[in-house]
């Protein structure tokens, strides 16, 4: 039976990743990965110490992938023990509590300490990041709005999910696309941006022209006038993912920016 899989041209190795957790303390993280790997919910708070490593296995398309995954302590005393885990990463789980804004506000922090931890010569491009909203079945007052956090990472990006490790709602579909992004990346290499030598698209100047020469909100959006709220954030979402300022250099991106985002506020007022 081996002899005939080995045989089989389909067959390939397993693919072996590594994972780490990202976010502040007591936001879940630990919580998270125990819902996807044990199917179980503690509700006792345990710090993670430094440190905690994990293997699972899983199936994407045809693929087995053994994955590594290493939580790793949110509280900032553990620093020093976090800060060696950070190389040789293919995923990230970048995690905060929608109802704590702190934990929210802190994720530029978390991306910049493992930035740092990369150093010069690390390359975010061949790391896929899925940004993790959780205990969305708190009781608790929400402090970050869905649509806030779907900005805030796919700007920059990133996948975003919102999650609750007590119900299991959004886990699977969370861990699912982390690791078939992972396995695509693999696979495909560095996702082919089509850069211009600038360190920009076409796409990107062809729409900074439109929005240049647009003579009102709608065409600005690329609207037909008119068109409902489901449209319009969903056109607003996509400029603002391909002109945010924090990952689009070509020249008066930031100005299309404003642009949208003003065009976006004016026309939400008119619509009831
Ligand atoms: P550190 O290891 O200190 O960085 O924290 P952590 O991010 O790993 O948090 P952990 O998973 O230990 O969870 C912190 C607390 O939040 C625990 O008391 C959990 O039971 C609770 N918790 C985690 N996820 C959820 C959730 O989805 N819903 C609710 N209601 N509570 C959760
Ligand atoms: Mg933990």
């Amino acid at each position: 039976e081996t002899r005939a899989r080995s045989g089989t041209a389909t067959a390939r190795k397993c693919l072996r990743v590594k994972v780490i957790s990202l976010g502040c303390a007591e936001v879940g993280k630990s919580c998270v990965i125990k819902r996807y790997c044990e199917k179980r919910f503690v509700a006792k708070y345990l710090a993670t110490i430094g440190i905690d490593y994990g293997v699972t296995k899983v199936q994407v398309r045809d693929r087995e992938i053994k994955v590594n995954i290493f939580d790793m302590a949110g509280n900032p005393f553990f620093y020093e023990v976090r800060n060696e885990f950070y190389k040789d990463t293919q995923g990230v789980i970048l995690a905060y509590d929608v109802g704590q804004r702190e934990s929210f506000e802190a994720l530029e922090s978390w991306l910049a300490e493992m930035r740092q931890e990369l150093g010069p010569h690390g390359n975010m491009d061949n790391i896929v990041i899925v940004v993790c909203g959780n205990k969305i079945d708190c009781g608790k007052r929400r402090a970050v709005e869905e649509s806030d956090g779907r900005l805030w990472a796919e700007s920059r990006g990133f996948h975003h999910f919102e999650t609750s490790a007590q119900t299991g709602e959004g886990i699977s579909e969370m861990f699912q696309t982390l690791f078939t992004c992972i396995v695509e990346l693999c696979e495909d290499g560095p996702r082919a941006r089509s850069s211009l030598p600038g360190g920009f698209t076409r796409e990107q100047v062809d729409t900074i022209r439109r929005i240049r020469s647009s003579k009102d909100s709608w065409e600005l959006l690329g609207l037909q006038p008119g068109a409902p709220r489901e449209e319009l954030n969903r056109a607003y979402r996509r400029l603002a993912v391909l002109l945010h300022p924090d990952k689009c250099v070509a020249p008066g991106s930031e100005d299309a920016f404003k642009a949208v985002v003003n065009a976006r506020t004016v026309l939400l007022k008119n619509i009831k």
